[in-house]
C-alpha cells in the first residue's frame, strides 16, 4: 500500500483561510483596538479558532485553561465553544496585554465564561486541582511549553485536550540558524511530546502549527476468568 502526503504550501494555507469563517465584527475591532495600544499582532489564525472549537465541542469541554492571553483574541474565540455555564481560564504574564484582555472579554458576549489571570502560567497552574480541566491550550514562553505539558497533564481529566501553538517555529523550523529566539524551545518541545507517557498527540498543519492531543484513559482492568 503507498503511503502519500500533499505538500501543504503558502497556497494551501490561504485556500483554507479563505473557506473559513472570516473573524466577526467584535474581533476585527478587538484587533485593532489592539494594533492601536501597541500590542502586537500575534494571536492565532482565525481557522485554528474554528479548528479549536470544533474539538473544544467534540470533548464536551466546560472547563478550559489558556496559558498566553495577548489581547484575549484566542480566549474569546475559545469560550464561545463552551456551554453557557461553561469556564475558561486565561493566563498572561503582561499586566498591560492582562488589562486590555480584561476590558474586552468584559464587552465581549462571554464575558461570564472568561477570567484573565495575571501572572505567569507557572505560578497560576498548580492551582487547578487534578484532573478538573477538560483542555488546555499552550500559547506563551516556549521554553517553559515541557513545564506547562507537564502540569496541563496532571490538571486535564482522563480524555482531556492538550493544545500547543506554534509547532512550527514562526515558520523557522527547519533553519539552520533562526532569529527567533524561541525557535529552538520549540524544536526540544516537539522533540519531547512523543515521549509523554499517557498522551496521544499529533501536529496539525495549520497556522503555525498546531500541537493536538488526548489524554489518555487508563487502561481497563481486563475481565477475571470465571471460576469453575
Ligand atoms: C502568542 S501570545 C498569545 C496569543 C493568544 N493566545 C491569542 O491567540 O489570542 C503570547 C502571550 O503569552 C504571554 N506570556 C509570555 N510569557 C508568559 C508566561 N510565563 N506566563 C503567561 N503568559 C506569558 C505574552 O505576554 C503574550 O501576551
Amino acid at each position: 500500500m503507498s503511503h502519500t502526503s500533499t505538500l501543504v504550501t503558502g497556497a494551501h494555507f490561504a485556500y483554507i483561510a479563505q473557506r473559513t469563517q472570516p473573524d466577526d465584527d467584535f474581533l476585527i475591532a478587538l484587533k485593532k483596538a489592539a494594533a492601536a495600544a501597541g500590542i502586537p499582532p500575534i494571536w492565532v489564525a482565525p481557522e485554528q479558532i474554528a479548528f479549536m472549537g470544533i474539538l473544544l465541542r467534540l470533548v464536551g469541554a466546560r472547563r478550559v485553561v489558556e496559558v498566553g492571553t495577548l489581547a484575549g483574541y484566542s480566549a474569546i474565540g475559545m469560550a464561545r465553544a463552551l456551554p453557557a455555564d461553561g469556564k475558561l481560564s486565561t493566563i498572561e504574564l503582561s499586566p498591560k496585554h492582562a488589562a486590555f484582555a480584561r476590558e474586552w472579554v468584559a464587552k465581549s458576549d462571554v464575558a461570564n465564561r472568561v477570567e484573565v489571570l495575571e501572572g505567569g502560567g507557572a505560578d497560576h497552574l498548580p492551582h487547578f486541582a487534578d484532573g478538573s480541566i477538560d483542555a488546555v491550550f499552550l500559547d506563551a514562553d516556549k521554553a517553559s511549553y515541557p513545564e506547562y505539558l507537564r502540569e496541563g497533564m496532571r490538571l486535564l481529566r482522563p480524555g482531556g485536550l492538550m493544545m500547543a501553538d506554534n509547532a512550527f517555529a514562526f515558520g523557522q523550523l527547519f533553519d539552520q540558524h533562526p532569529t527567533d529566539r524561541e525557535a529552538p524551545a520549540v524544536r526540544r518541545f516537539n522533540d519531547f511530546v512523543p515521549t509523554v507517557a499517557g498522551l496521544d498527540a499529533v501536529i496539525v498543519p495549520i497556522g503555525d502549527g498546531l500541537w493536538v492531543g488526548v489524554k489518555r484513559e487508563p487502561a481497563k482492568p481486563l475481565p477475571q476468568p470465571a471460576l469453575e
